[in-house]
């Protein structure tokens, strides 16, 4: 523990296990595949690609900034810069989000644990791997029960605290979740009528492309790499004052990046080649990858069970930066002491989960936004809504209230390669200017 006693980093390594760890998550493999395929494909991807690179490496440099410059999370980074001002309001913002965003989180990241325990349905000779997923959602008892189990974890470890539970469990099992990946896409690549799906992933056609498909490649953005709601100003309050931040922002933008591509590659090689359809919503990724699985004959057994127990604790890693955000808030504003703030705030996101949990079965007459089911709408709210608008805040924030040259101050305090003119400019102009459009964009008032 640190002179203040709010922890930090061991090492590099550490930090940037934590962060990527916080940033590879079902964002990479559930949802990145699912909104690519109902977006259109290969347009959707270059457009996404931009936007990592405009908007969203300057907002995790800027993330980062506020959370080592203050040592706080987000609402105590807004108060520390502008005391007595409504930013703080921002930073509850973010505060909200994590509790939305967990919630149903969990529920999907119950699915990947009930999976590992699923091969032997779906290596059975003939099986319907659509047919398991449709099962496996609808049963209200089930999807009650592995969110509660998931959700259990997330808490036990986030009350272990920053270096005991959190660093050490990420540094050593993001490689082999890697190494998977690239042994699926082997398989799927080499799928009869793999083509197809490379093509669609590959080959981008704007005919189809809309404002929408704009703004949800801006909210995968922010959503895959944990940004717009606070998580990375956490994470960087517990990172040491000399350390090569822009650096970090890289190898974390990086590796997210990197995970999300190999995932398409895995997926739409087999959509196309088992006939399924790319825009099928949230069970792409549960529909498909075991279906490879069940092309790998009975090696597909061993595979699927790492497989989704490996999907399992990359949704964990980023499930405690979700529970985290929330937790420091508690622990650093309200005082209440870490155990205190992890259970009684995880209990809370346990309930607000059964309601996109029940989605699929009790509540499935439920459909409140543009007919899309409980957690179909959870997420977009989150994602289209509440974290490009925290990105925004950010973006406003440091440009034009508290100041680049202290932002760059900041982040240059030790860095190899500095941040300069090009990050000042993005901050100021791009980022709020781009956000902005792609908000009016998609509720129809341009476009
Ligand atoms: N980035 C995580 C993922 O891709 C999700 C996440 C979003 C985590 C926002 C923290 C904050 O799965």
């Amino acid at each position: 523990m640190s002179d203040n006693g709010r922890g930090h980093w061991q090492t590099r390594a550490g930090f940037v296990a934590a962060a990527a760890g916080s940033a590879i998550g079902l964002g990479n493999i559930w949802r990145f595949p699912f909104i690519t395929g109902r977006y259109g494909g290969g347009a959707f991807v270059l457009v996404y690609i931009l936007l990592l690179i405009f908007i969203g490496y300057p907002v995790m440099n800027s993330e980062l900034i506020l959370g080592r410059k203050t040592e706080k999370n987000p609402v105590g980074a807004y108060k520390a810069l502008a005391p007595g001002s409504p930013w703080a309001i921002a930073g509850f913002m973010g505060v909200a989000a994590g509790f939305i965003i967990l919630s149903y989180y969990s529920v999907v990241a119950g699915w990947a644990i009930s999976y590992i325990f699923k091969s032997g349905a779906y290596m059975a000779a003939g099986a319907d791997t659509a047919a398991i997923f449709v099962g496996s959602i609808t049963s209200t008892f089930g999807g009650i029960f592995w969110h509660t189990l998931f959700m259990a974890l997330c808490i036990a470890i986030v009350a272990g605290g920053v270096e005991q539970g959190i660093e050490k469990w990420s540094k050593i099992l993001m490689p082999v979740l890697l190494a998977l990946l690239i042994i699926l896409i082997i398989r799927s690549v080499t799928l009869p009528g793999a083509g197809e799906g490379l093509s669609f992933y590959l080959r981008p056609d704007f005919s189809a492309f809309t404002g929408e498909g704009f703004l949800a490649a801006l909210g995968q953005v922010f959503f895959t790499l944990s940004l717009g709601m606070g998580a990375m100003i956490t994470y960087g309050s517990y990172l040491k004052k000399d350390e090569d931040l822009p650096l970090n922002a890289k190898y974390v933008v990086g590796a997210d990046t990197i995970i999300a591509l190999l995932a398409g590659f895995v997926i739409f090689p087999a959509v196309f080649a088992f006939g399924l359809e790319p825009a099928a919503g949230p069970g792409l990724t549960f529909i498909t990858i075991p279906a490879v699985f069940a092309q790998m004959g009975a090696a597909g057994h061993i595979f699927g069970i790492i497989f989704f127990a490996l999907l399992t604790i990359a949704a964990l890693t980023s499930a405690i930066s979700l529970l985290e955000v929330v937790a420091a808030y508690f622990i650093d504003e309200i005082k209440w002491d870490r155990k205190k703030a992890t259970v009684i705030m995880g209990i809370i996101i346990w309930l607000l989960g059964i309601i996109p949990s029940l989605g699929y079965s009790t509540l499935s007459h439920i459909t409140p936004i543009m007919g899309m089911d409980l957690l179909d709408s959870f997420d977009f709210v989150a994602n289209n809504i509440l974290l490009p608008l925290g990105g925004l805040l950010i973006a406003v924030f440091i440009g034009w209230f508290w100041g680049t040259d202290k932002a760059l101050e900041e982040a240059n305090r030790g860095a190899s390669t500095k941040l300069g003119s090009s990050y000042s400019f993005l901050i100021k102009y791009v980022v709020p200017i781009a956000v902005f459009i792609v908000f009016l964009n998609s509720v129809g008032i341009l476009g």
